[in-house]
This record gives C-alpha cells, structure tokens and sequence, in this order.
C-alpha cells in the first residue's frame, strides 16, 4: 500500500536572527530531511534544545526555513498566498492548556478558531459537539473552562483545534504540566483521534511511555535527526540514546541491563508486560 506524504522536509536548516539571541548566527536545524505520511503518529524526542519545537514550527508557517524547504499537502510554506490553508491543515497544541483557552465557557472556547476561519454558526455548532465527542468532553459545552481539571482543559484545546478540521495536530509536550491522569486521558484522546479519524499526529514529548504509543519515532539531536524508526527499533539503540542523553522506558533499559549480562531476552521490550514475561521465561530456565 503507498501512503500519501503530508509533509516533506528538505534539507531544512533554521536560525533564529535577532540582535539579543543567544544562538545568533548558529543554525538550529542542520539539514533535516523528513518525510511524513497522512495517518501517521510520531512522537518527536530529543533533549532540551534540541530543536523540536523549532522543526515543529516550521510545519505551519510559524518560523520559515533558512535553507532548504518544507512542504504541506505538496504547498511550499514560503509561499505566503497559502499561509490560510498551511495553518487550517496543521493546528498546534502547546504545553500550557491555560495559555489556549480563549473564552471562558467550553463551547465559546472551542467555537474560536472556526469563527476565525468565517465559518457559518450552524456549521460551527455541528462540529463544536462532533469535536468534544471526539474528545470525549460531551455534556461539558456550558461549563466554565476555569472549573476543569488540566487534563479536561487540554482535551478542549485540542478540541478546538480539531473543530478546524485539520489534517495534523502538532502536540508540543501537551501533558508535562498534568498529573498522570490527566496525561493518560490526553495521550489516550489523541491515539483516538488518529486511530479513528486518521489525524496525521506529532507528539513532542520528554515521556518515554508515551513515546512508546506511537506508530515512529524520531529522535533530534543539536538540529539533526538521529534515529528514525518504530518504537521497537529507536528503543533498542539504547547506546545511542544514553549518547545524547535521553531516557528509554524502563522496561527497556532492564531487558538491556539484562541482555548485557548474559540473559536470554528479546532484543527490545517497550512495555510492563511483555517485560514481566520475559522475566518469568528466565526465571523458568
Ligand atoms: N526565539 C528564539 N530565539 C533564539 N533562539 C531560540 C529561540 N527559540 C529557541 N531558540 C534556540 O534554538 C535551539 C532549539 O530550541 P527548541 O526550543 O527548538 O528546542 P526543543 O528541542 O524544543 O527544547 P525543549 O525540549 O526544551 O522544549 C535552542 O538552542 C534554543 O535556545
Ligand atoms: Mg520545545
């Protein structure tokens, strides 16, 4: 089966210009090339600085490349007659639900972005309750946004964006300030959402356990793309990502540890599970 890329990144490279930054004249993205297709989910990993959420930004227009080009649905985002459509096929989540809520009744909230976009009221009242259906936030129109939990307020941010109808939802670590339900109720509404509606997702996170949900996941080093992969594969190059710092579930670094010293186990265990039954297969030899 071919399945349609969505995006393509070719050979990016980004620096922020500005007189007080920092990293002036360094290029924060150095030569990234990616292809992604419609209905994939890739979690993107990397240590802080890294460059996530500037590769993020590039995918609907919010920072322009320096080098090299990227392209939406086949539109080069330099191209600024099309800046409208780039942004309705992209939306973005951000890390604090607070700083995303417009309005402060749940419906209004949600309702926001479509009114930006001119769509018609009758319109608009169809897919406010079609997207807190999608996230599971039905019953929840007239409630004041202030009374919700982090992860609710989340979950209608991400309503909002998927009322626009876009074709990719950018998480840029969507659940760092929730508690673990909160995260687990986020992380579950957005698998949905691409299982069900086959949203293309990119879920920015520092939680390996979450990275573990995702069908590919890249991993970002100093502006470049290190490993590319299923969870399987990037999770068991466990070397290379001590190398750049960054975490692996625990269940695979135990299995690691383990094969290490000489056990009989699979070469990469993602999850609790599958790591217990390894465990009990040794213990039974
Ligand atoms: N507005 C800016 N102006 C100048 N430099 C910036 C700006 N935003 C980010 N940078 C620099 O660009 C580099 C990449 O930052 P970026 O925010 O993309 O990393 P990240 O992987 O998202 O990190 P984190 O995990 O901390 O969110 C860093 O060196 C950062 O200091
Ligand atoms: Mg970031």
């Amino acid at each position: 089966m071919v399945t349609e890329s969505l995006i393509q990144i070719k050979n990016l490279y980004y620096k922020y210009e500005g007189k007080d930054d920092v990293s002036k004249n360094e290029y924060v993205l150095n030569g990234i090339n990616l292809d992604i297709k419609k209905g994939e989910f890739i979690a993107l990993i990397g240590r802080n600085g890294s460059g996530k959420s500037t590769l993020a930004k590039h995918l609907n227009s919010v920072c322009l490349p320096s080098k090299g080009d990227v392209f939406v649905d086949g539109i080069n985002t330099k191209d600024d007659k099309f800046l409208y459509k780039i942004r309705t096929k992209v939306g973005q989540v951000f890390q604090n639900p607070d700083n995303q809520i417009v309005a402060s009744i749940v419906e209004d909230d949600v309702a926001f972005g479509c009114e930006n976009l001119g769509i018609p009221p009758d319109e608009i009242r169809f897919r406010v309750n079609k997207a807190l259906t999608a996230v599971d936030m039905c019953g929840y129109e007239k409630h004041s946004v202030n009374t919700l939990s982090g992860g609710q307020k989340q979950r209608v941010a991400i309503a909002g964006i998927i009322a626009m109808e876009p074709e990719c939802i950018i998480l840029d670590e969507p659940t760092s300030m929730l508690d673990p339900k909160g995260r687990e109720e986020v992380i579950s509404t957005v698998m949905k959402l691409n299982r069900e509606k086959k949203i293309t997702v990119i879920l920015i996170t520092h939680n390996m356990e979450e990275a573990v949900s995702a069908d590919r996941v890249i991993v970002m080093g100093s502006g470049k793309i290190i490993l590319d992969g299923t969870p399987q594969n990037v999770f068991s190059k466990i070397e290379t990502l001590n190398e750049y710092e960054l975490d692996v579930p625990q269940a695979s670094e135990l299995i690691y540890r383990l094969a290490q010293k000489g056990f009989d186990v699979p070469e990469c265990i993602l999850n609790e599970e599958d790591c217990v039954n390894a465990l009990l297969k040794i213990m039974q030899d």
